[in-house]
């Protein structure tokens, strides 16, 4: 793809997790000089405000609009990979999915919208195998340090032991951050699906719900929906708001690297919220909290009132917010025979999940896909298994994050 004119397009640079994606490129492209990327929208004048505020006078601005479909083919057709921070996808993300997949150019997002990336795998696997373009969904918070760090944790259990694990936990230690307006907007859209439609709420059920092959049932663990005690964590754990996806993701990328944890590996996840009855009351309280939100976002009436305190599109966490944001996951892959040869790993990311880590993290993504040397050929892939070792190089070396193994 030489004869493209891009490497890389920020489609949605003037929302808020776009904007961030640009910033990071731009202090990103100081070391390489030879990237060729630009930012694009709908909206002209918003996206000169952010180049003149990124003092990044000679990044091109290229608009197009979602819903008009020759707009993103033209836009497609310029660029080696297409970076999508317009979000709700299940309201705006299709035709460019698909006008990627059609034209042979790599796509990397930060959908958590299960739903909707099953639609995608759906259309877009096909053609992208046919044209090349490599498709990947879930390339921020949501669900690359859970992805990545199921890899992490299964690569290390075959170099020490030759074995995989059949079973991973990964548990939510520590986090402190924020959710976006555009994130309450696709969590509330899913919602409004969900409650609308019993075939998709029994869908949303099945941990099996993204893999090649749908019809295959993986059911819930009980520590999706209940407040578990973990043996091996030494904690009291609630649901954890990510898990409906990443979960979904850790079993798709097993399935296309051809099962090589197992026909029936699973992967439970989980806040962990501490032992004791303290841990416990926390358990109870953030179970109370997420269940209520869901609630409240599924009710058409409650829904509204919802919409009234929530942060509106293009509003998010402030600076200051994000420098200081942090988190740290544990996942433990248990060995199949040997209890005392399970391998914990820790991943730890430097700024507040859903933002400043995610940006970071997303564009990371993108230069994997345009400059690394994958072997990976056009489909519909999850992170780990298009990107694997090149993207936790480059996660380590440029986005804060770290994934410390213990024995
Ligand atoms: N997975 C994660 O870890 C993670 C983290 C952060 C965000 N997200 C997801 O990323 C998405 C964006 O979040 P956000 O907070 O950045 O949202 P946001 O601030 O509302 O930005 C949305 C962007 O979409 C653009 N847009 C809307 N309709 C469009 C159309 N018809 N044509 C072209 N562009 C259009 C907006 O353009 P205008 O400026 O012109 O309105 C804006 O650039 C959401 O789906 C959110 O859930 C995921």
């Amino acid at each position: 793809m030489a004869d493209r004119e891009y490497d890389i397009v920020v489609w949605g640079a003037s929302g808020f997790t776009g904007r961030l994606v640009a910033e990071y490129l731009t202090r990103r492209s100081k070391d390489l000089p030879n990237l060729r990327w630009a930012m694009a929208g709908r909206n002209h004048t918003k996206l000169e405000q952010i180049r003149s505020d990124l003092n990044a006078d000679d990044i091109d601005i290229l608009i197009a609009d979602s819903h008009d479909t020759d707009s993103l083919t033209t836009l497609v057709q310029r660029a080696r990979v297409i970076i999508s921070t317009v979000g709700p996808y299940a309201l705006y993300g299709s035709e460019l999915v698909k006008a990627c997949a059609a034209h042979g150019t790599d796509y990397c997002d930060l959908a958590g919208e299960v739903q909707w990336i099953r639609e995608m795998i759906n259309v877009a696997d096909e053609p992208a195998r046919e044209s090349g373009a490599r498709i990947v969904h879930c390339c921020g918070f949501d669900s690359v340090p859970f992805d990545m760090g199921v890899w992490v944790a299964q690569q290390n259990m075959q170099q020490a032991h030759g074995v995989f694990s059949k079973t991973v936990t990964g548990l939510m230690r520590r986090m402190k951050g924020s959710f976006s307006g555009g994130t309450f907007a696709s969590m509330i859209n899913m919602m409004e699906e969900a409650s609308g439609s019993p075939s998709l709420r029994k869908a949303l059920t099945n941990v099996g719900m993204l893999l090649p092959e749908p019809s295959r049932y993986i059911s819930r663990p009980a520590c999706e929906s209940r407040v578990t005690w973990s043996v091996e964590g030494d904690t009291w754990t609630a649901p954890f708001v990510m898990t409906p996806i990443n979960s979904r993701i850790v079993q798709r990328t097993n399935a296309l690297l051809g099962s090589p944890w197992g026909e029936d590996f699973s992967y439970e996840e989980a806040v962990a919220t501490g032992p004791g009855i303290s841990g416990r009351t926390r358990a109870m309280a953030m179970l109370a909290g997420t269940g209520g939100f869901m609630l409240a976002a599924a009710l058409k009436t409650t829904r509204k009132l919802l919409q009234r305190f929530l942060p509106e599109p293009g509003e998010g966490p402030d600076k200051l917010a994000r420098e200081s944001g942090y988190y740290r996951a544990e996942m433990i892959a248990h060995h199949p025979t040997k209890s005392d040869a399970d391998i914990r790993v820790n991943v730890e990311g430097d700024m507040d999940p859903g933002y400043g880590s995610t940006s970071k993290i997303l564009a990371e993504c993108a230069l994997c896909l345009a400059l690394d040397d994958l072997k990976t050929p056009g489909g519909s892939w999850t992170p780990a298994s298009a990107m694997g070792a090149a993207l936790q190089t480059r996660l380590e070396t440029h986005a804060g994050l770290r994934f410390t193994v213990k024995e």
